[in-house]
């Protein structure tokens, strides 16, 4: 028989996926002030889980409160009381409640956490988001200060004691992000990590924080729990992280006991998780990936399965469950991430699961924003910044939706889903920074 949506996967762990969907990180915003899980993500997770995928990843959750996504992203970093811990329980409980695995998604934001909650961010080097690209994209982040090596050591202690109360919480796994140009991404890429200690240069170097993050974590976590990692297969940018290195760390995590790597592309200067090949090397390759397999990182997996034995799962693009068995009988990949249609349609794996001709909606492939949505009376700067925000505000808003309970609202406007987001982040960015005041004082 071949290898299809429905057929379980045995982790190298020895825990077992139920079959091969998985919902990806998609970041929630749901916490309140103190960066506690809440009734809305127990409510949206209960809806996922009952949705039939195999495994739900969280949207990140996050080691460090001064270096946050979102104002409001779940956090792990001393705020957990009593209450905090049992909320986190409660969503490990709510996620879990369909029979699949819930793994937590671990994170630090790195530079690419906002200027809006955090002016100075950490990272490798002191050097902002935009320096590559151009002054346009670093509007948003401050410029980072660059992390001491007693500060490298105690952040790979947060990660995994975030881990540790993960597993302690309920969670069934963990999956560390070094995806997407957050902290241990940035790490990762000769663009942002200039360092010329042993955690920068050579590529050894800058994959240490992963690779001591994995195996401080295995040694914590004993052999039988199930770790993941999220990375790369290119950043997607001119003298980025390359397809090649993403290799030679992928068969070192393999060697360090990893049961799954995800893998993505791209960081906030480059969409290539969105499926926007932007101007790099491997950008044709990208292009070519979506229009043979429908998902953008399938040839990537597949050069990469030629080396590499542990489990890989591809994210970004795939919605029919026919180019999903195709990928799977082909070997390029062992599990299908989905992460903007779970938004629209919380049972979809149910649904891809019971016919073979099943397809996910895909409405971000005619995505047009159209400034005419907007009042007569909105300044230009905020329907610009809106419109700019929608086609991942749109998804966003699906979760609040879900989160408080209701369906998801299809008909949303595209202007309209921008301009809530923006407006429930400044709010949150808001309160939230008087809450930490009001903490510190
Ligand atoms: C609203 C939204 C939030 C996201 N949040 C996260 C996140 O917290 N962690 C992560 O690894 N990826 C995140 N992503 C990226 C998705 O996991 C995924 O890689 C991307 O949506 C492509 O997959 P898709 O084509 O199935 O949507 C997010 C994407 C969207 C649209």
């Amino acid at each position: 028989m071949p290898i299809d949506i429905s057929t379980p996967l045995a982790l190298p762990c020895g825990a077992t996926l139920r079959n091969r969907i998985a919902k990806a990180g998609l970041t929630e915003g749901l916490a309140n002030l103190r960066n506690q899980a809440t009734e809305a993500h127990c409510r949206l997770y209960r809806r996922w889980s009952l949705g039939g995928a195999g495994l739900l990843l969280t949207g990140n959750v996050l080691i460090d409160r001064s270096c946050m996504e979102r104002p409001l992203n779940v956090a792990v970093d001393g705020n957990l009381d009593e209450g905090g811990r049992a909320a986190l329980a409660a969503w490990a409980r709510a996620g879990t409640e369909g029979g699949n695995a819930f793994w937590m998604q671990i994170n630090h934001a790195g530079r690419k956490s906002p200027a809006s909650i955090t002016p100075q961010p950490v990272a490798p080097s002191a050097i902002p988001i935009g320096a590559a690209v151009g002054p346009g994209r670093a509007r948003r982040h401050g410029v980072p200060r660059a992390l001491d090596e007693g500060e490298i050591e105690a952040l790979i202690d947060r990660y995994v004691a975030t881990a540790v109360t993960a597993r302690e919480a309920g969670f069934t796994g963990v999956q560390f992000h070094a995806a997407h140009g957050y902290l241990l991404a940035e790490f990762l890429s000769p663009l942002a990590n200039h360092r010329q200690d042993e955690w920068g240069g050579a590529l050894e170097n800058r994959a240490r924080m992963l690779l001591e993050v994995v195996r401080r974590a295995r040694q914590a976590l004993g052999a039988d729990y199930p770790i993941g990692v999220k990375m790369n297969s290119a950043d997607f940018q001119r003298g980025g992280f390359t397809p090649g290195e993403a290799e030679q760390v992928a068969l070192w995590l393999q060697a360090a006991g990893v049961d799954l790597l995800e893998l993505s592309g791209g960081s906030s200067e480059s969409y290539a998780m969105l499926g926007q090949p932007g101007e790099s090397e491997e950008s044709a390759l990208l292009t070519r990936s979506t229009a043979e397999r429908e998902a953008y990182f399938v040839l990537f997996a597949e050069a990469m399965r030629k080396v590499l034995d542990m489990p890989v799962m591809v994210t970004g693009g795939f919605r029919s469950r026919r180019a999903m068995d195709a990928a799977l009988a082909a070997g390029a990949v062992d599990i299908v991430g989905l992460g903007r249609p779970m938004c629209l349609e919380p049972d979809l794996p149910r649904r891809l699961l019971a016919d073979r001709d099943a397809v996910a909606p895909s409405p971000e492939a005619d995505m047009r924003p159209d400034p005419a949505a907007a009042p007569d009376d909105a300044p230009p700067a905020a329907v610009q910044a809106a419109l700019a925000r929608a086609p991942v505000a749109y998804f966003a808003e699906q979760m609040v939706e879900m989160g408080a309970g209701r369906a998801p609202d299809l008909k949303l406007g595209l202007y309209e889903a921008g301009r809530r987001y923006l407006e429930r982040e400044a709010e949150a960015a808001a309160a939230w920074c008087a809450a930490r005041a009001d903490e510190a004082a």
